[in-house]
């Protein structure tokens, strides 16, 4: 089976965890300040906070901007359920809005709900590594006063306009899960430019001012992500180069991902569409690619929340799925995707 995710670790790794356990130094030393240090400059900001996953990031972004009983947090309907689930755990409402083209927050949408439900803060996600409108996206934040949380997990590295994720928004939050493009098992990060906040994230992480969780991960992570982060670069490269020769092969006979003018996806996943989603799924699956469906719900479906009506989303929750792109791929397992892929709409089946 061609896996769908394969994190691969080095010498380089290995030396690092039997020297954090050597040195009996296994939280709160060296390596979590510096990879803490290394991720803000990466990002170009001048906070970096790490946690214990996406999720506890996302959780505590809200928190720190003040999100509490009952208030308002739009969230768009294509994501992973942490997206959602964080605003519940803040005590937030959310509000659920319809993804544009580029399986992204709708920012025609977004103005709408803003008025209506006078959102304090708005969640765009950076899906399968592609960035939201952040332009337009802060400038409504501008213009009618909330604060842009941006959920980053996927997109580490992706930038638009020359500005990364996580450096557009007043937070943003990651997720070093072990699938995504910098895994450590477990792990998250906020990232901010703003030192009032970072203040009041740090209250959050730091014991003493209110009761909080302890949120923090171990040498063993930070050394990992801090060694997978000086790979980053020429991993996000490898994935768009084999993302180039997907589209090149199968934009006649699929809907292919789109690449937002001037910015860069880092193809956390590389998603395609069909109205035959289901067989093409299981015909892969058969010839031994692990081909799957990020995501078979929708935000508000699953959760039972608030929501605008979501056309696109509910077109793409039929019909996306996706196909191994990481960056260990070899040339040979791309071109027998490519072979694959194109075999299942090629036997006189209906094309789109
Ligand atoms: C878009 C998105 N948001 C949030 C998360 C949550 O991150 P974690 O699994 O580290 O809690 C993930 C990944 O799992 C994700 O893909």
């Amino acid at each position: 089976m061609i896996r769908i995710v394969e994190p691969v670790f080095s010498e380089e790794e290995k030396k690092a965890v039997i020297e954090i356990i050597e040195s009996h130094q296994i939280t709160r030393g060296k390596w979590t300040k510096n990879f803490q240090e290394e991720f803000a400059r990466f990002v170009g900001v001048e906070h970096c906070f790490t946690v214990c996953s996406g999720t506890v990031a996302l959780f505590i972004a809200l928190k720190a901007l003040g999100v509490d009983r009952g208030e308002r947090v739009i969230v768009p309907a294509m994501s992973f359920m942490a997206t959602i689930d964080a605003v519940y755990l803040a005590g937030g409402e959310p509000v659920v809005i319809d993804v544009d083209d580029y399986f992204t927050l709708d920012l025609n949408q977004l103005e709408d709900a803003v008025r209506r439900y006078k959102a304090k803060v708005v969640i765009p996600v950076h899906l399968y590594g592609g960035m939201a409108d952040m332009e337009g996206i802060m400038e409504l934040s501008e213009r009618y006063g909330f604060y842009v949380v941006e959920d980053s997990a996927q997109a580490h590295g992706a930038s638009l306009k020359g500005k990364k994720a996580g450096s557009w928004g007043h937070i943003g939050a990651f997720s070093f899960y072990a699938s995504k493009n910098v895994p450590m098992g477990e792990g998250g990060a906020l990232t901010t430019n703003d030192e009032k906040i970072a203040k009041s994230i740090r209250k959050w992480i730091d014991f003493g001012d209110h009761p909080a969780f302890n949120v923090r991960i171990t040498e063993f992570q930070s050394a990992i992500g801090s060694i997978q982060l000086k790979n980053l670069p020429s991993r996000n490269e490898r994935r768009r180069e084999i993302a180039r020769r997907y589209t090149r092969a199968f934009s006649k006979h699929f809907g292919v991902p789109l690449e937002r003018e001037d910015s860069y996806h880092v193809y956390h996943l590389y998603t395609l569409t069909h109205p035959e989603r289901d067989r093409i799924v299981e015909e892969l699956k058969s010839r031994g690619i692990d081909a799957r469906v990020y995501y078979d719900y929708l935000l508000h479906e699953l959760r039972n929340s608030e929501h605008l009506p979501t056309p696109k989303a509910e077109s793409f929750r039929r019909e996306v799925f996706s196909i191994p792109v990481h960056p260990y791929l070899s040339d040979e397992e791309v071109e027998l995707i490519v072979e694959s892929v194109l075999s299942t709409v090629s036997s006189g089946n209906i094309v789109s």
